[in-house]
């Protein structure tokens, strides 16, 4: 298969669908493993989605994504929400290749840090202008878990119906068929 030279392949996912995929989602989180030990609760897989996490390390390799995806978000900025973005989070979104395809962002964070509480979900939803769809606090409830995997759901079906309006998408579904043309 033949990529055009300025673009990445894809990577693989870390959970893959075992269904039919109707979207997909990627995640970042740190040593703590809050944020995986969430999404691996959701067990999206069985829902039909890939699941692709963010390294922790600039020696790891990096994360190429050529489809919708909601992006799951812990919140690193000490209560600043100017830093709320984790740079490994930044360093995925200033691939514009990466970023065409966002569709969604859903955040975590603790409520201690007061007003800065999730604040990477507000942050990127401002700079990406796409819906914020969730927060949840560490690690989740199973009530989160629940709501997640529901609104996930039909947030990819809405997406599909064309129901969700996000600025870009065009130019995203008409940049994939040019990719699909040039295979
Ligand atoms: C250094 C540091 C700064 C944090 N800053 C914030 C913050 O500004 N707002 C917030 O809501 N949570 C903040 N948190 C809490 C994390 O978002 C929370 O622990 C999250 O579950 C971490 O996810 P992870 O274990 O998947 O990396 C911070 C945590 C750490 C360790």
């Amino acid at each position: 298969m033949s990529t055009e030279a300025n673009e990445q392949a894809s990577s693989e996912p870390e959970y893959a669908a075992q269904t039919k995929a109707i979207g997909s989602v990627v995640y970042f989180s740190s040593v703590s493993q809050n944020t995986a030990r969430f999404i691996a609760n959701c067990e999206l897989d069985k829902l039909g989605m890939n699941v692709y996490r963010l390294p922790l390390r600039r020696s790891d390799p990096a994360v190429h994504i050529h489809e919708p995806y909601v992006l799951v978000v812990p919140t690193y900025g000490g209560g600043n929400p100017k830093k709320a973005v984790p740079m490994q989070v930044k360093q995925f979104l200033n691939d514009p290749a990466n970023r065409m395809w966002i569709r969604g962002v859903i955040a975590s964070g603790n409520t201690n840090f007061g007003e800065a509480y999730c604040a990477a979900g507000d942050a990127i939803s401002a700079k990406c202008h796409i819906p914020y769809l969730y927060r949840f606090e560490l690690m989740g409830t199973p009530e989160d878990v629940q709501a997640v995997q529901r609104g996930l759901v039909k947030f990819f079906a809405d997406l599909t119906a064309g129901k969700v309006d996000v600025p870009g998408m065009q130019e995203a579904i008409k940049a994939n068929e040019q990719r699909a043309l040039v295979h």
